[in-house]
């Protein structure tokens, strides 16, 4: 005889239960093979929705720069085009014309000069705008060079302090990379160190507004000057790429005076992640270039499949809309004045971090004078020996924090750092929340530090603290 619950088992229970009470969640889930047959919605919504709560928290992600929150009226937006495929013009042709008037504005706010013919694009993120930022410099060089028949190889200079999104560039599309080392209290590109690694066959100068590694600026407007002066000296018309990625929603808010952009003589490209500052969730990026000269024709496909003749620059080809559009509802809904408020909202945020983890006293500064929301830590030479930021980071994370440990490119790979990204959703009592944390932490190094001194190595550890 069955016994009590094999029966109920046996029954539909549907009506008698709520959906925890169904099959489905006494079964193992498929993992490996397309299941015979499916389920319910509501099951697999709840399935993989209770399964997700094994992420990390996104508002406690300080160690991206992607946006994690937007207001619900984008996030209805992005929900209604999520069906519409980009790359589709022909059928979608007002949000092609969205488009537009998005590079319109980007390039504005980058200040390309009214005389040039700016063109630009959105892209997948930065690491695409970059691609095919690069590729256009390539091709340019190719066919502007004295000797077109030279099979020489084209190189790019850049700081170690780039992404690695720059790396992949030089190996995927062959060109030689120029990689600028680190030094122990310097981690951009300076101007002095360009001069000595360009020659006739330098396609680009990569530099970076906002740096990923510390959140610094590149000397960008004195690397502008040095190829000025070797524009004239040797004929060398070298141009420079900004990797806006994160600081190109940033610095037009709350220092419109600085110059990186396209005020700068050499400036002829620049990329900017529209899910970083720019407030759109994942995944959007621009690419905006000073002129459509600079883009080859012969990068330039036409296609007709989907009705119409269509241009495409790009290195993928179908794409999601929604995050174009959330682009610009974020564009006419904050404008100038909304995101220079959210901006400063974020340095004074970021300032006040900085003063807060200054008085706790385990941490030196990498970047002491802020420029962008980020700031970069390493452990004080005192406290090397008791703790490593690799053991810090793993601590917040069981406490909920995502904050990055990793060490620095060459030449400074000895450096260990920790990182924080202030985003908008972080506020002034979430960073006390924070400190509260890291002040523990200078306890726990105080307490080990003693031990250390009368050799108990293994009575303290940061996690019996806690
Ligand atoms: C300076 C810099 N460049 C490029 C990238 C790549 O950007 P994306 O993730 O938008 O492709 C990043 C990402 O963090 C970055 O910090």
């Amino acid at each position: 005889m069955l016994s009590h619950n094999m029966k109920l088992k046996k029954e539909n229970k549907d009506y008698t239960t709520n959906i925890y009470g169904t099959r489905y969640f006494s079964q193992p889930i498929p993992k490996f093979e397309i299941p015979e047959e499916g389920m319910p919605s509501d099951v697999a919504y709840r399935l993989i929705h209770d399964e997700l709560n094994l992420d990390g928290n996104p508002n406690l992600n300080l160690a991206s720069f992607v946006t994690t929150w937007m207001e619900d009226e984008a996030e209805k937006l992005i929900a209604e085009n999520n069906c519409k495929n980009f790359v589709d013009n022909d059928e979608y042709p007002q949000t092609g014309i969205i488009h537009s008037r998005i590079v319109n504005m980007l390039a504005k706010l980058f200040n390309a000069p009214e005389s040039f013919n700016f063109a630009g694009a959105s892209t997948i993120g930065s690491s695409e705008a970059i691609m095919l930022a690069l590729l256009a410099h390539k091709w340019y060089w190719r066919e502007n060079r004295k000797d077109k028949r030279s099979d020489a190889l084209p190189n790019i200079v850049m700081g170690a302090d780039v992404h690695v999104v720059w790396k992949k560039f030089a190996k995927y599309f062959d060109v030689e990379l120029r990689m600028v080392p680190m030094e122990e209290n310097c981690y951009i590109l300076t101007a002095d160190k360009v001069k000595e690694h360009v020659d006739e066959n330098t396609m680009a100068i990569g530099v970076v507004l906002g740096t990923t590694f510390t959140g610094q600026i590149d000397e960008i407007s004195e690397i502008n000057e040095v190829l000025e002066k070797i524009k004239i000296s040797e004929g060398w018309d070298i141009p420079i790429h900004v990797d806006a990625a994160s600081g190109g929603f940033v610095m037009p808010f709350i220092n419109p005076d600085f110059e990186w952009d396209f005020r700068l003589s050499h400036v002829r490209s620049i990329n900017v992640s529209g899910h970083k500052y720019g407030l759109v969730y994942p995944g959007v990026g621009w690419v905006i270039f000073k002129d459509a000269k600079y883009i080859s024709d012969d990068l330039v496909f036409n296609v007709n499949y989907l009705g119409g003749v269509m241009p495409t620059f790009s290195l993928n080809f179908s794409k999601g809309s929604s995050m174009v559009l959330a682009q610009y509802y974020n564009l006419l809904r904050l404008g100038i004045k909304g995101y220079t408020h959210i901006m400063e909202n974020l340095m004074e945020t970021s300032h006040y971090l900085l003063d807060k983890i200054n008085d706790i006293g385990t941490f030196d500064f990498l970047n002491e004078e802020i420029v962008l929301p980020i700031i970069a830590v390493k452990l004080k030479n005192e406290f090397l020996d008791c703790i490593s930021v690799f053991e810090i980071s793993k601590m917040l994370r069981e406490n909920g924090w995502i904050v990055p440990a990793y060490t620095l490119p060459s030449d400074a790979e000895n450096i260990a750092v920790l990182r924080i990204v202030i985003k908008e959703n972080f506020s002034r009592s979430m960073a006390d929340i924070l400190v509260k944390k890291l002040s523990e932490v200078h306890q726990y190094c105080l307490l080990r530090k003693d031990d250390l001194k009368h050799e108990n190595l293994a009575e303290n550890s940061l996690f019996n603290i806690y």
